[in-house]
């Protein structure tokens, strides 16, 4: 069994929870990161290097001085918007720093690789929930850079690559012990808007109420970061098995509207969310719903986190823990 898992990014948000079931789970991961966007005190479930995955020296060390078999590889831009107002950043650090450390990983003959992608590789749904056969028309450069990575890594298959891309939906959620959670600056995401929101220190803007939606503001998957990083553990072991490389979706299969959002981080901390109606987003689809079957059958993985309350409490428990 594969025990030395080198996990980039993973002083991040999604990575330094998975480098923590890594652990629990017997494995060492080896976090590299460049803390351009993570925590040191994050990383602590294994050793850490920092710096980047286009190093790529540093990487090939890395990889021959920890006897690592497989690699997780988080590190990556991920802000839409960002993207399309400086693309450059996204060809650099996601396309030319992944395709980096491919190349490293096959110099040193390490071949398994799970990645993270994301439902951005979609574009605007043809239909809802999404399956891995729905078109992939990413509509802006984040998603762009993910979609030619998986198709980079499909070609690499003929240099004996072995890769699962899972496809996240929304990441939400933290560590229900409050070691962890998501700490993004600036912030992005919705339940921890809300709750900053909810502790007055801003008002949170709704982007978009006149959507065609059971109350006009748009439907998203939130799935917890401990079922995230349980997939990745679940992909390891299947391309350990010989399973066949591919992407996958990963989310709930349900989804939740802005205001369902507000009203569960409302019932968790018993406090109010003042927000604003704010124009829609360029580029927000009115719904983003995945359909897990692909992972649920071929990984054998099925979220624990299933309710909206129960994802929004732990990361309301991280929000109590850092005071
Ligand atoms: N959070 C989500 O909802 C979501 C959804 C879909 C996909 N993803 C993908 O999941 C991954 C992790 O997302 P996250 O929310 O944890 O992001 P994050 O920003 O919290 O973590 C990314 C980590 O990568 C590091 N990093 C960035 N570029 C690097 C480089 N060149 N070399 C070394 N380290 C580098 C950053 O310092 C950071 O610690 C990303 O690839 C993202 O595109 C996230």
């Amino acid at each position: 069994m594969t025990k030395q898992i080198l996990v980039t990014g993973g002083a991040g948000y999604i990575g330094s929870h998975t480098a923590k079931r890594l652990h629990q789970a017997g494995f060492t991961p080896v976090v590299l990161d460049d803390l351009t966007l993570g925590h040191e005190w994050a990383a602590k479930f294994g050793p850490f290097v920092r710096g980047s995955i286009a190093d790529s020296e540093l990487v090939k060390r890395t990889l021959e001085q920890h006897d690592i078999q497989a690699v997780i590889h988080f590190a990556a831009s991920s802000s839409v918007g960002e993207s399309v107002s400086n693309p450059r950043k996204y060809v650099h650090n996601n396309v030319f720093g992944t395709v980096s450390l491919l190349d490293a990983m096959l110099e040193v003959g390490v071949k398994r690789i799970v990645f993270s992608s994301t439902a951005a590789t979609y574009g605007n749904p043809a239909y809802s929930p999404l399956d891995e056969a729905h078109p992939t028309n990413p509509i802006n450069p984040y998603g762009e850079s993910k979609l030619y990575l998986e198709r980079v890594m499909h070609s690499y298959e003929t240099y004996g690559l072995r890769w699962m891309a899972l496809r996240y939906f929304n990441a939400a959620g933290a560590d229900p012990a409050g070691e962890l959670g998501e700490l993004h600056t600036p912030e992005s995401h919705l339940i921890p808007l809300c709750i900053e929101a909810a502790l007055g220190k801003r008002r949170l803007q709704i982007f978009g109420t006149d959507y065609a939606t059971p109350d006009g503001t748009a439907i998203r998957d939130y799935i917890h970061v401990f079922d995230l990083a349980d997939a990745h553990i679940k992909a390891l072991a299947y391309l350990e098995g010989g399973g066949s490389s591919g992407a996958c979706n990963l989310g709930m299969g349900k989804g939740f509207s802005v205001l369902e959002v507000i009203r569960a981080v409302e019932r968790v901390t018993g406090l109010t969310v003042p927000f604003d109606p704010a124009p829609r987003r360029a580029g927000d689809p009115p719904e983003l719903v995945a359909n897990p079957s692909k992972a649920q059958a071929t990984l054998e993985w099925h979220a624990q986190f299933t309710g909206l309350d129960q994802i929004v409490e732990t990361a309301w428990g991280f929000f109590k823990t850092r005071g």
